[in-house]
């Protein structure tokens, strides 16, 4: 039971880690992105966000199995996945396809709004948080 409780412990830090981390190089990149800073090239700067997201992803999938608790199943956890989709389409515009700088700095806004969405949605596990 222990062991349950600290493995449980263990995937929580991990995934609200990564979630700081995550938001932490997302606002970075952005500033780099608005200053046009020749930063944002560097290779670490490119990979880094790759292996903190695909953590994320990993500690999200076992916290969900853990607390039984699944997207198209529990109503917060649905939303957080969409809302993912959402900050994950929004940072491909404001960092790879956007044609515009404006457009680049409103996907970026959008996907910041997303993030928020997702975390007020996780501290109220409630797909409305505001409601
Ligand atoms: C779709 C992918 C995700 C899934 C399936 C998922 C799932 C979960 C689960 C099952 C928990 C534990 C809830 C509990 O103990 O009852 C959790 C906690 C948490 N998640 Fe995620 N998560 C995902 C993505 C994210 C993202 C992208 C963020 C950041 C915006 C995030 C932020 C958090 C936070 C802050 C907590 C801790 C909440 C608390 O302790 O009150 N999650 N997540």
């Amino acid at each position: 039971m222990t062991g349950g409780v600290s493995m449980y412990g263990f995937w929580w830090t991990l995934h609200v880690v990564c979630v700081y981390l995550s938001l932490a190089g997302f606002v970075l990149r952005g500033a780099w992105m608005i200053q046009a800073s020749p930063l944002r090239f560097l290779k670490p700067v490119r990979i880094v966000p790759h292996v903190v997201d695909t953590l994320l992803l990993v500690s999200a999938v076992v916290l969900s199995l853990m607390t039984a608790q699944y997207p198209f199943t529990h109503g917060w956890l649905t939303a957080k996945l969409l809302a993912l989709v959402a900050y994950i389409g929004l940072g491909l515009i404001a960092f790879r396809f956007g044609r515009s700088r404006e457009i680049r700095i409103l996907a970026w806004v959008g996907a910041l709004l997303a993030f928020g969405y997702m975390l007020a949605v996780a501290y109220s596990r409630n797909a409305w948080p505001l409601g």
